[in-house]
């Protein structure tokens, strides 16, 4: 048996979202259940693989939030898709530098593939840490959540509008054994009642996140009971119009989204616009989205690295910088990669993005 025999079994064309939920999380053959595909020696790399100054703004981020909370006896910090553990290990080494926040926290890292588990608890050693499997035990207290390349892991459906007809993209399995792009005639699903409002309005085509938007509600209702924020970083776009932003890459390249299913990552650009209206309309206050290199720069992560260096060879200091400018120049993840943050109303908190 192989993804594509037991994946189209019993049906040989199935919904894009279906498929790629299947190339990634499949228990058997799914990319992230089987191996660790963050790092030089995997497929990609992300911000807190590149340097530790990226896990360090944030640790400053998370404590200037507490304290804006009014420093809360108890605070939870949650991290989603922890991945290989590095960003959430990065916060609890900077966090225990300042006594009174190291006393108040507890991370909760929330992760779906248990290959992944193991490895985020062969390498966070640390009586402040549990790992949850849903959003409902994160407790009472007041909760700072940090998504780093979450959202663009969620499996999406895409919808074209052709000659006034709408089309979802399936994947279909051919009488050769090969994986074909297919598109259905369907009614589409009721937006208005889903995220409050129309989708579709002014679109011609459709990329959206069913499970990204459950998560977005769930989140919202916690944030709302126990006070607090979401922090995300992701690569998208902040314009309205949608656009087929789907990409495969494997071993640190693009690759064809079809060809080998389980063995490359599936991902899209987040479209931060609709994050915006999703989170406004669910009565939260949503920042202005930056970019990572505004946020990170705000952040004084340049500072940093000088500080960082200043004892260091020539060598050390170039690999320092070098990383600093993967982080934060326009060229490289600082544009691409946004931020977006969204809170409990009557939050007066915008560190990083003013
Ligand atoms: C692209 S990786 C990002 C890893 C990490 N945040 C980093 O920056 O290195 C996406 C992560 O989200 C996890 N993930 C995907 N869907 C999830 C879900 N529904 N619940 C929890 N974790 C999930 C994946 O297993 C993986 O760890």
């Amino acid at each position: 048996m192989n993804f594509n025999s037991k994946i189209f079994e019993n049906n040989k064309n199935i919904s894009l979202d279906n498929f790629i939920n299947k190339a990634l999380y499949d228990l058997e053959y799914g990319f992230y259940m089987k191996k660790n595909p963050i790092g030089t020696d995997g497929d990609f790399i992300t911000s807190p693989n590149i340097s530790i100054l990226f896990s360090e703004m944030l640790a400053i981020w998370c404590i200037s939030f507490w304290k804006k909370l009014g420093c809360p006896k108890k605070v939870t910090i949650v991290e989603i898709g922890p991945g290989d553990g590095s960003l959430s290990l990065g916060l609890i080494k900077t966090f225990c530098n300042f006594k009174k926040f190291d006393k108040a926290y507890n991370l909760k890292l929330l992760e779906k593939s248990e290959y992944l588990i193991k490895i985020q608890k062969k390498k966070i050693i640390s009586n402040k840490v549990k790992w949850i499997s849903r959003l409902s035990e994160v407790g009472k207290e007041p909760i700072i959540i940090i998504a780093n390349e979450f959202f663009d892991s969620l499996p999406v459906k895409q919808y074209i509008l052709k000659n006034k007809q709408w089309f979802e993209r399936y994947i279909r399995l051919d009488s050769s054994n090969k994986l074909k792009f297919n598109n259905v005639k369907v009614k589409l699903p009721n937006f208005k009642k889903v995220c409050n409002f129309d989708v579709a309005k002014n679109q011609k085509f459709i990329e959206f996140s069913f499970e990204a938007i459950k998560f977005i509600k769930k989140i919202s209702k916690i944030l709302k009971k126990n006070n607090g924020g979401l922090i995300c970083f992701d690569y998208g776009y902040t314009k309205k119009k949608m656009f087929n932003s789907l990409q495969s890459i494997s071993n640190h390249s693009y690759s064809n989204l079809l060809s080998n299913p389980g063995y490359q990552d599936i991902t899209h650009l987040i479209n931060f616009s609709f994050f915006h209206k999703l989170t406004t309309k669910l009565n939260l206050k949503s920042e202005t989205i930056v970019t990572q290199g505004e946020f990170l720069k705000r952040m004084g992560i340049i500072e940093r690295a000088n500080i960082l260096s200043s004892n260091k060879n020539f060598k050390e200091k170039s690999e320092i910088f070098y990383r600093l400018k993967r982080l934060i120049h326009p060229n490289e993840m600082g544009n691409l990669f946004k931020v977006f943050f969204f809170k409990k109303k009557g939050i007066k908190f915008n560190l990083g993005f003013i």
